[in-house]
């Protein structure tokens, strides 16, 4: 049997239905003319998240930095928190194509208020610095442990950031995760922000695909830029019909990921060695740390690889995501692995 991948939620194969549905769908040239399958997808994301458009992208990574350098100028100065995944793990395109330089909050799990973003706010007319010109929110926050923002504090932060005239962007890669997990829609949160990128190829299960949401003139520079970057597809209506399918078909199912992924908590919470802080679970991801006796994170990985794929995400801290290809079962045989990985029989 082949192990439990609980690596992260970008590993899903398309399932049959979603499969038949790319097949079946119209296709132009989405650089010509338009592709209607993703014309139809950009208008259902700009509806749902409440903006006046939406832009079909290859990735989250291009999503982000579409945001970012079409709100702000080579120079200008984004806060965001220092575990961010634009930061962190998208090749420094934030300094390297959109120019920006950084200063990070360190909140709690990724999450700050705007009390701790403000002071971070520097003099417009100072020459010495650069101008502030944007802040970016995760949500749900990956390396804090896939924590969603309560609407509440992120409309803080963003009423903060408006009134000292800096814009808002949501890294919402995950933004479909967050709104079951607070009880809310997609655009409760957007309404807040100028840009939301959201991915289509993480919880909902497609093989590829993100959008960037905003007003018509962002998103107008947003896809000139796309063009420029090589981000402009083809006949991609079949990737958005994967897109239009999961919005319909998966959105409600995120709950259940959720609720595996306390299974799993229940599962490895009295393993000698393990330590999961529950707080932290509250939606598809599992972040727990090994204790030393257990070797290092990525020893105990490479350990139980055989039976569970899951990634080190620091010397002591391993991170399981549930996905659409993770049942019951699989929780249970992901589980029991984890635990024989200590040793244990629970
Ligand atoms: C929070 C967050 N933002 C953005 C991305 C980037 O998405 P992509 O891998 O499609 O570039 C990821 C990827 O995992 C992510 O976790």
């Amino acid at each position: 049997m082949p192990p439990v991948d609980l690596r992260s939620d970008t590993v899903t194969q398309p399932t049959p239905a979603m499969r038949e549905a790319m097949a079946a769908a119209p296709l132009g040239d989405d650089v010509l003319e338009g592709d209607p399958t993703v014309r139809e997808l950009e208008a259902k994301v700009a509806a749902l998240l409440g903006k006046d458009e939406a832009l079909f992208v290859p990735s989250g990574t291009m999503a982000n930095l579409l945001a970012l350098r079409s709100q702000t100028q080579p120079g200008d100065e984004m806060i965001c928190d220092h575990e961010c995944h634009i930061v962190y793990y998208e090749t420094g395109g934030y300094a390297a194509v959109a120019g920006l330089s950084v200063r990070y909050t360190r909140g709690e799990r990724g999450l700050f208020t705007a009390d701790d973003f403000e002071p971070l706010v520097r003099m417009w007319d100072d020459p010495h610095f650069p101008t502030p010109r944007l802040v970016a929110i995760e949500n749900t926050h990956n390396r804090g442990g896939g924590i969603p923002w309560p609407v509440d504090q992120l409309a803080q932060v963003a009423d903060r950031a408006h009134k000292r005239g800096l814009g808002v962007h949501i890294d919402g890669a995950r933004l479909w995760n967050a709104c079951p997990a607070v009880g809310c829609e997609p655009s409760e949160y957007a309404t807040h922000a100028d840009t939301v990128s959201v991915c289509f190829s993480k919880g909902l299960g497609c093989p590829v695909g993100s959008a960037l949401v905003g007003d018509a003139p962002t998103i107008k520079r947003a896809r000139h830029l796309r063009k420029m970057l090589g981000g402009s597809m083809r006949q991609a209506g079949g990737l958005a019909a994967a897109a239009i399918y999961a919005l319909d078909h998966h959105r409600d199912r995120m709950t259940e990921d959720h609720a595996r992924a306390q299974k799993l908590c229940d599962l490895i919470a009295g393993a000698p060695g393990i330590s999961v802080d529950r707080e932290r679970v509250q939606t598809n991801m599992v972040y727990f740390s090994v204790d030393e006796s257990l070797g290092t994170a990525a020893d105990f990985c490479e350990r139980v690889k055989g039976d569970v794929l899951m990634l080190d995400e620091g010397p002591q801290s391993v991170r399981a995501v549930v996905h659409l290809h993770i049942d019951d079962e699989a929780i249970e045989r992901a589980g029991a692995a984890i635990c024989r990985g200590t040793s244990a029989d629970c």
